[in-house]
């Protein structure tokens, strides 16, 4: 699950990349764009034009699951299921935690990985995938902007009971020359001031608007530092240890990242 409570931080970005990389390494994964508000995953994977039955009809019992699994033209281990297109607040009433459980326990079945993309906030499939105790890992993502590493803490503690997932930080959009500018701080005190483990930093990356906005994701760009970030963050979901910046900032020129 990839979630955070502020807006626009980079989780939908880092799930289709994500799900991209997993499937890359050998995982049949699907990514699910759980944001019943504004859906944007199709978008950032390139499934626009999908006409597939979303998330929301499997959970309700109006599609069945394998109709709305749409596969990729990229990789044959990557596969997207759609939101509802509607902006009807009230769809998610209708997900109760059974059907929601359901939902996720068909894909558990199937797919080595199923990425969830949430909406912002909090809300109740937030609630239900906490409660659920389904979820292996939880992705907070925050930027370096001091709001946004509130955000991180506030949810990162509502986790803090819990046994059954893994909750990791994903620093996103990090750029080291505006630490100490305005409210923007130093990955030290993201994790510090967040109190969350962190499993990825993604630099702030210019290519990444023009890659998302063409349905391409960012690791698809060898020379996207975000996208060689994110696969960082793949390879280590994974169980790989791969170091902070590897493949991103040359040995000699880290220090000023930390
Ligand atoms: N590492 C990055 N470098 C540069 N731009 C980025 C990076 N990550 C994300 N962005 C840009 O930031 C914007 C917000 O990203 P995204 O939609 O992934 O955030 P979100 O957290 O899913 O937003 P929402 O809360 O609305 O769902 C997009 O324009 C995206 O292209
Ligand atoms: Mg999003």
């Amino acid at each position: 699950m990839v979630a955070s409570l502020k807006g626009g931080v980079g989780k939908t970005t880092v799930s289709a990349s994500l799900s991209y990389c997993l499937a890359k390494l050998g995982y049949k994964t699907v990514a699910v764009d759980m944001d019943f508000g504004v859906r944007s995953l199709d978008i950032a994977l390139g499934h626009e034009n999908s006409a597939s039955p979303s998330c929301f009809d499997v959970m309700t019992g109006k599609a069945s699951l394998g109709l709305a699994v749409d596969s990729d033209e990229r990789n044959s281990n990557l596969f997207f299921i759609s939101a509802p297109m509607s902006v009807d607040i009230t769809y998610d009433n209708e997900v109760t935690p059974k059907l929601f459980e359901k939902f996720l326990s068909d894909l558990k079945r199937e797919y080595d990985f199923v990425v969830l993309d949430m909406a912002a906030g909090t809300g109740k499939l937030l609630d239900m995938a906490r409660e659920s105790g389904m979820v292996n890992h939880v992705f907070i993502v925050s930027t370096q902007n001091a709001a946004s590493v509130r955000a991180a803490e506030k949810l990162g503690s509502t986790f803090a009971s819990h046994e059954d997932e893994e909750v990791r930080l994903i620093i996103n959009s990090f750029d080291p020359d505006r630490v100490g500018k305005d409210d923007y701080v130093s990955i030290m005190d993201v994790i510090d001031h967040s109190s969350v483990t962190l499993i990825g930093v993604i630099p702030f990356d210019k290519r990444v608007e023009r890659l998302v906005s063409s349905g391409k994701t960012a690791s698809e760009d060898k020379r996207s530092k975000a996208g060689i970030a994110i696969m960082n963050v793949a390879r280590r979901v994974a169980g790989e240890a791969v170091h902070l910046l590897d493949g991103i900032i040359p040995k000699n020129k880290r220090l000023k990242y930390y």
